[in-house]
């Protein structure tokens, strides 16, 4: 996207403001669906949690892209923005049975990644079909709070775990229609999704009624011009011909899955925000702006370097800063940046602020969650308001004589 247009957003819709640019994220999805295109059934479930507005999942939904969800409430979603309930993989960790019932009853795939509920759910429908999440023991992932593919993990059913699996499949007749596993985010090294491909390969074979395996996601996104990636076209080349081969002989043309977050909509997404003070103390040159972690919390959760550019003064010249919010604990976005000379008011963006941004903004400090933009064939479309005082208050009960009882109770004391 332009400066120029960013900034006509921040002034249409105020600061700070998200933007997403849906060109970007329809080229994304082309350029994975082309990567596997020797696969003759693939199949790309957008996962939710990255970036969840319905005029998102909408888009998702257009491409032909199903939709990874994690809770009951990511399954609603994807339904009232069109999904088809077989279009849906919900993959819960650590949730009730209750709430896979329902999910079940909405129609959707389920995804199981622990053996109390496997058996629980298989004894009581064991004509609803079931994907089983495995944990292939690999460390894998940009961040520690990332990878979740490893022993210590809590996701997934272990690989040395796979007899009592058997044993409850055959016990209660359930029917395994996939297996599935997702060792974690920001993954570089397309080796790390070979090896672990070949664990789940190798445990496909002991399940007669496949019809898909889903090797997750955890692509990693440049973040900055020169980056490095993970090389999705060699991924493509290499683990096609491997499932190629695996399908042969399993016998049936299975369904390659994957569900990306990061790799559709990260890079698709800038976050503007203004620039409230600049001070400079004895080591440093702040710039605080009106956000926090609050709106982006990635830098102070994942260590994450998101790029930081002042478009208000792009050809200013260049100084070190570091930029900050305006939140009551350390909330530091960028140290030691070299950015383009800052002045108050100026409007600075933040890039990669597509996945894991918005869906992970909160009403710290009683402020608002920002405005959602989709930057649509070059027009500009409100897809989420600013919150309001309303929208903070809203679900709270003001009890408003509680208290003045009690002043009254202890005077009469
Ligand atoms: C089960 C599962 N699938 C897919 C994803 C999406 O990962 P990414 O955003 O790295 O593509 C996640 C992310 O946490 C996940 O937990």
């Amino acid at each position: 996207m332009k400066n120029a247009d960013l900034l006509k957003i921040a002034k249409t819709y105020g600061n700070p403001v998200y933007v997403y640019d849906s060109e970007k994220i329809i080229s994304q999805f082309n350029r994975l669906t082309n990567a596997f295109k020797g696969v003759k059934r693939l199949r790309l479930n957008y996962a939710a949690k990255a970036l969840s507005n319905i005029s998102i999942l909408r888009l998702m939904n257009s491409l032909g892209s199903g939709l990874d969800t994690v809770s009951i409430q990511e399954v609603q979603l994807g339904l009232m923005a069109g999904f088809k309930p077989e279009s849906i993989i919900y993959t819960p960790n650590g949730v009730s049975l209750e709430e896979i019932e329902e999910a079940a009853k909405l129609g959707v795939q389920i995804n199981i990644d622990n053996l109390s509920v496997l058996e629980q759910f298989g004894s009581k429908h064991p004509d609803i079909p079931v994907c089983i999440r495995i944990n292939p023991h690999v460390m894998a992932g940009g961040n520690s709070n990332i990878s979740v593919g490893h022993i210590d993990s809590k996701f997934g059913i272990s690989i040395h775990q796979i007899p009592h699996l058997l044993r409850i499949v055959e016990l209660t007749q359930m029917n395994i229609n996939g297996i599935h596993m997702h060792t974690g985010s920001d993954i570089l090294d397309i080796d790390v999704f070979l090896y672990a491909s070949e664990i789940l390969f190798e445990t496909a074979k002991n399940f007669k009624n496949l019809d898909f395996i889903d090797f997750g996601s955890g692509f990693k996104v440049p973040y900055k011009e020169g980056d490095i990636e993970t090389n999705v076209e060699e991924l493509g080349k290499k683990l096609t011909d491997r499932f190629n081969t695996f399908c042969k002989e399993y016998g049936k043309e299975l369904t390659l899955a994957f569900e990306p977050g990061k790799f559709l909509v990260s890079e698709a997404g800038y976050f503007l925000a203004k620039v409230n003070v600049v001070k400079q103390t004895t080591s440093t040159v702040f710039a605080s702006v009106d956000s926090g972690f609050n709106h982006l919390i990635r830098p102070m959760l994942y260590g994450a370097n998101h790029t930081i550019e002042n478009i208000s003064n792009p050809q200013g010249r260049e100084r070190y800063y570091s930029v900050v919010g305006y939140i009551c604990e350390t909330d530091t976005f960028g140290n030691n940046r070299r950015i383009n000379e800052i002045s108050e008011g100026d409007i600075l963006c933040f890039k990669n602020a597509g996945a894991y941004c918005f869906t992970m903004a909160s009403n710290y400090n009683s402020r608002f969650r920002p405005p959602e933009v989709l930057w649509h064939n070059g027009k500009a479309i409100l897809i989420r308001e600013r919150e309001s005082f309303d929208d903070l208050v809203r679900n709270q009960v003001d009890v408003k004589d509680l208290f003045t009882t009690a002043k009254e109770e202890i005077a009469v004391k």
